[in-house]
C-alpha cells in the first residue's frame, strides 16, 4: 500500500511511525511533512489546506489511503474533497468535523443530547456578552467559537477580565472570525485527561488515556501553549471513570453525531474534567492530539492501518483495540521564548543517538533540512522526547535521560512532565 499523511507536526511524525510498522505498507509520502518525518517518508512540497493539489498528488501517486493529522483541513471539509475524487481517505468530512471547528455547535450537541459539560450560553453580539457577564459568577471561562491555535480560550478571575476577554474575542478579532461567536462557560476544577478514540460511525474503541501539559513553565506556570509534554496511561483515569465516560460520554456522543446526520469517522479527542460531580466534557477535538499521540500511539499494539481501514469501512467493532500494559512520557524541546517569540534556523545535534534504541522516539514538530543538509530548528516546537517505561516513573526517567542525547541553542524544556503524578 502507498500511504500519504497530511500534516507536519510531532502528530504526524508519530503516526508516519506507526504506519511504517504496518506490513501492509510499502510507501508514506507526508505533504509537507518535516525533517523528521523525512527519514520514514518521501514528504512532498504541498500545504495542507492546498485540497486540489493534495487531491491530485493522491490520484497521480496512486495513494491507497490518505491520513488527516490535523484539525484545519478537516474543518475545511478536505475529506470532501478526496471523496469527490472517489480517494479513501481517514478523518470525518466536513459536517463531522464541525465537533471540533464549533464550540458552540458541540455545546449545544452535549445540552440535546444530555452529555455532561459545563454550564454555557452561546453569544454572537457582544453586547449580550457583556450584559450576561455582569450576573455570572467568577471566575468564568470565555470560548472563541471556531479553531484558534488551542489559543482561543480566556480563563477570567474578575469581571474586569471577562469584559476585557469579550473585546478581544469578539470585538478586536484577535482570533479573526474563530471569534463570530463565542461560549460563556462555567469554570470547572478537577483533573484534566485526555482520550483519544477511533470511531467508525457508530462504534466508538478507546485508546489509553493521556495528560497534556499547556501552560510554557514549570508548575503550569506562563503562558498556554500547543502543549509541552504528555504521559500515558492517566493514573486518574480509573476503572470507575471509563464505565461513567462509556455510558455518557463516548458512544452518547458517536450516537448524536448520527442522529444528527452527521456520522463521525475518524478521531474523537475527548477533553475530560473529572469533577467531583464526575466526569465532564471540556472540548472535542476530530484528530489526534499532540503531543498526546506521541504517548499513545507508541503504545498501540494493533495495526493503525487496520484499524483505520475499519473505521472507514464501518467495520471497527470487529478490531480488538489493544495498548501495551507499560507508560510512556514525552517532554517536548522547544525553542525558548515559545509561544511567543524565539529564534530559529540553529543546528539540532544528537539526533543518531536515537538509533535503534528501542522504546525512545525522537519525534520532530519543529525542524527542517537546510542548504547544507543539516537539521535546524525551525519552529517553537521542536522536538517531542518520549520514552516507555515499565510505570509512569520509569518512563519519565527514560524521557529525561533522553533529553540530554539532544543539543541545540535555545532549547527550552519543562522539567515537571508527569511530576505531580509521582507525588499523587
Ligand atoms: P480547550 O481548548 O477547550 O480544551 O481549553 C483549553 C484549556 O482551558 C483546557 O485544557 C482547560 O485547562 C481549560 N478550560 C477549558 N474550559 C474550562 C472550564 N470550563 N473550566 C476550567 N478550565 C477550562
Ligand atoms: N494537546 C492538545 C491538542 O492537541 O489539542
Amino acid at each position: 500500500m502507498k500511504v500519504l499523511i497530511v500534516g507536519s507536526g510531532g502528530r504526524e511524525h508519530a503516526i508516519a511511525m506507526s504506519v511504517a510498522k504496518s506490513s501492509k505498507v510499502d510507501k508514506i509520502y507526508c505533504a509537507p511533512g518535516n525533517a523528521g518525518i523525512g527519514q520514514i517518508a518521501e514528504c512532498v512540497p504541498i500545504g495542507a489546506m492546498e485540497f486540489d493539489k493534495l487531491a491530485t498528488f493522491a490520484k497521480e501517486t496512486a495513494i491507497d489511503l490518505t491520513i488527516i493529522g490535523m484539525d484545519d483541513p478537516l474543518v475545511g471539509g478536505v475529506v470532501d474533497a478526496f471523496e469527490a475524487e472517489g480517494l479513501r481517505v481517514f478523518g470525518p468530512n466536513k459536517a463531522a468535523a464541525i465537533l471540533e471547528g464549533s464550540k458552540a455547535f458541540s455545546k449545544d450537541l452535549m445540552k440535546k443530547y444530555n452529555i455532561p459539560t459545563a454550564a454555557y450560553e452561546n453569544f454572537d453580539n457582544p453586547e449580550a456578552a457583556l450584559a450576561y457577564l455582569e450576573t455570572a459568577k467568577m471566575p468564568i471561562v470565555l470560548k472563541a467559537d471556531g479553531l484558534a491555535l488551542g489559543k482561543g480560550v480566556l480563563i477570567c478571575n474578575t469581571l474586569e477580565e471577562a469584559k476585557a476577554g469579550v473585546q478581544e474575542i469578539m470585538m478586536d478579532k484577535k482570533f479573526g472570525s474563530a471569534g463570530n461567536q463565542m461560549v460563556v462557560e462555567e469554570f470547572m476544577t478537577g483533573r484534566e485527561v485526555s482520550v483519544l478514540s477511533y470511531v467508525d460511525g457508530k462504534t466508538i474503541k478507546i485508546m489509553s488515556s493521556a495528560q497534556d501539559h499547556k501552560r510554557a513553565k514549570d508548575g503550569d506556570q506562563g503562558l498556554n501553549t500547543g502543549g509541552m509534554g504528555t504521559f500515558s496511561p492517566s493514573p486518574f483515569y480509573t476503572k470507575e471513570v471509563d464505565d461513567f465516560c462509556q455510558k455518557y460520554i463516548f458512544q452518547p456522543t458517536v450516537d448524536a453525531m448520527a442522529a444528527e446526520g452527521r456520522p463521525f469517522k475518524g478521531i474523537i479527542f475527548f477533553g475530560l474534567m473529572i469533577t467531583e460531580d464526575g466526569p465532564k466534557v471540556l472540548e472535542y477535538n476530530a484528530r489526534f492530539g499532540d503531543p498526546e499521540a506521541q504517548v499513545v500511539l507508541p503504545r498501540m499494539k494493533n495495526d493503525i492501518i487496520e484499524v483505520m481501514e475499519a473505521c472507514i469501512d464501518g467495520t471497527l467493532d470487529q478490531i480488538d483495540l489493544q495498548f501495551e500494559d507499560n507508560a510512556a512520557v514525552c517532554v517536548v524541546l522547544a525553542s525558548d521564548g515559545y509561544p511567543v517569540s524565539y529564534q530559529k534556523g540553529f543546528e539540532i545535534k544528537g539526533l543518531e543517538n536515537f538509533e535503534d534504541k528501542d522504546g525512545y522516539y525522537c519525534f520532530h514538530a519543529g525542524s527542517k533540512l537546510n542548504d547544507e543538509g543539516k537539521i535546524v530548528t525551525n519552529g517553537g516546537r521542536v522536538l517531542g522526547i518520549t520514552a516507555k517505561g515499565a510505570d509512569l516513573k520509569e518512563a519519565r526517567a527514560n524521557a529525561y535521560k533522553a533529553t540530554e542525547w539532544i543539543d541545540f541553542e535555545n532549547k527550552y524544556m519543562r522539567h515537571d512532565i508527569g511530576k505531580a503524578i509521582d507525588e499523587a
